[in-house]
């Protein structure tokens, strides 16, 4: 059946319909057009608009609707232009006249707005939840690695030793914006567009702060033309996704980099991992290169948005009936690599004996034995000369500064005495860092402590 029959003369080409037609994906969301109409109805007759039995009648007709698609005995079909067009057709055929009455006072233009800020509504606070569980299995491997050495990289270069839980903080960092992100909003987007109707409202009496407040709104939103065609929290949506892929892909990339033959820092282990067919000693970091290589698509649905709205002119155009696939397949994305990474992460087997050797062998204590220097009264620039000698003559003899013997030291300057081996130790440099955000121990336990807490509250 369709919404709009009565002033056209003839059918619509099948071509045109399946170009039109929306309901292949937005049935996605039947169950939140169901309840947006029955907060609408329930206005309606509280307004006096519609008598208590037709609101009755209307409601329990939706709520059957509801339950047969919920156990399947319904099936919503193609001949329907969108989800709407579907649950109105299935109510009159149920109810009869007075499913009607259930489109007084509304367009599908306000329909649609409400049904898509519900959805994403909902979808924002599943995200948030799995993002928690991820950053539940980053605080513990933070806080069991607090003393776990690894080196640090700048360029990809080994720089300064660090410690796993340091590095794994940096992501929880990251992960605690990106909620904060989606909270931010959540507040933004929360204002109800339903009753602003087609574009310049309606002339019944609605209560469209009751609505809004049946609905869980923070109240209606406060221009009719901007409520049917603001996409803005869409895109604002697609943007924080964008950024929670880009995390998880710089996070990915560093496991596939971990988990090498050459690294060996990391196993991911045998459930998230898959094989070759045609090489046997394989074991391949596959979820976490679809992680990275996921990341495009839901950049991809971020910029077709930010395109398809640059030049729509006010107010609702069907060009904005664009932005449901992309996103939904943006927020479907997201919820699996969320759920899979969390749980690679989860069952990985460090390898801290190699890490902590890898940072023992790139000079990484460099800084630190210029430091040394510095403490006896060498400016930092002739310092950090004297070290890089020492370094050259270390790389020349295949060895760490930690093993180079004391005469060698005091041949390039008298400064050094035996206390340099304990001031250029790993755990002397890790430990000397401990203002807060460093990775010396006390200063993580600070910030893991601090991060337990943020996780219990939120
Ligand atoms: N399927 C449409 C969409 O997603 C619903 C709104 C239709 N409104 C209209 N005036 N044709 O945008």
């Amino acid at each position: 059946m369709k919404l709009w029959g009565g002033r056209f003369t003839k059918e619509t080409n099948q071509l045109v319909h399946n170009f039109n037609a929306s309901i292949s994906y937005d049935q996605k969301f039947y169950k939140q057009d169901i309840l947006g109409s029955i907060a609408h109805v329930t206005m309606l007759e509280k307004q006096g608009i519609l008598t208590p039995e037709e609101k009755d009648a209307i409601v329990n007709g939706l709520q059957g609707i509801l339950t047969d698609l919920e156990n399947g005995t319904l099936e919503i079909t193609a001949e329907h232009e969108d989800i709407h067009s579907f649950v109105e057709a299935n109510l009159i055929e149920r109810i009869g006249d007075p499913g009607k009455k259930l489109h007084t006072g509304r367009s599908r233009n306000d329909q649609v707005a409400l049904d898509m800020k519900l959805y994403t509504r909902d979808e924002i606070v599943a995200i948030n939840d799995l993002m928690k569980e991820l950053m539940v299995v980053i605080h513990r491997v933070m806080a069991e690695n607090i003393d776990t050495f690894m080196p640090g990289f700048t360029h990809l270069q080994k720089a300064q030793p660090v410690t796993l839980a340091h590095h794994f903080g940096a992501y929880f960092e990251m992960f605690r914006r990106d909620r904060s992100r989606l909270r931010d909003i959540y507040d933004r987007m929360n204002y109800c567009p339903l009753g602003a109707g087609a574009l310049a409202g309606t002339t019944y009496p609605l209560d469209r702060e009751y609505t809004a407040s049946l609905l869980k709104f923070d109240g209606p939103t406060f221009n009719s033309m901007d409520s049917v065609s603001d996409r803005d929290y869409l895109i604002e949506l697609l943007s924080a996704l964008s950024t929670i892929m880009m995390h998880m892909s710089r996070f990915c990339e560093e496991i596939i980099l971990w988990n090498s033959n050459e690294y060996r820092f990391v196993e991911i282990d045998d459930s998230y991992s898959t094989g070759s067919s045609i090489m046997p000693q394989k074991k391949n970091p596959d979820i976490a290169e679809l992680v990275r290589g996921k990341t495009g698509r839901v950049y991809g649905a971020l910029i077709s948005l930010l395109t398809t709205m640059k030049g729509i002119p006010l107010a609702y155009n069907k060009d904005m009936q664009e932005d449901k696939e992309l996103t939904f397949d943006a927020i479907d994305t997201v919820k699996g690599c969320l759920a899979l990474f969390t749980g690679m992460i989860d069952t990985m087997k460090f390898n801290k004996d190699i890490m902590e050797d890898s940072a023992k062998h790139g000079f990484t204590n460099a800084t630190d034995a210029a430091d040394y220097l510095v403490n006896h009264g060498v400016p930092f620039r002739d310092a950090h000369g004297i070290i890089g000698q020492l370094v050259l003559l270390c790389i020349d003899k295949g060895i760490p500064l930690d093993e180079l013997p004391l005469e060698e030291y005091k041949k390039i300057s008298p400064v050094f005495e035996e206390d340099i081996y304990e001031a250029i130790s790993m755990k002397t440099c890790v430990e000397k860092r401990n203002t807060i955000g460093a990775p010396g121990q006390e200063a993580m336990k600070q910030v893991i402590a601090a991060n337990a807490r943020y996780l219990e509250e939120s």
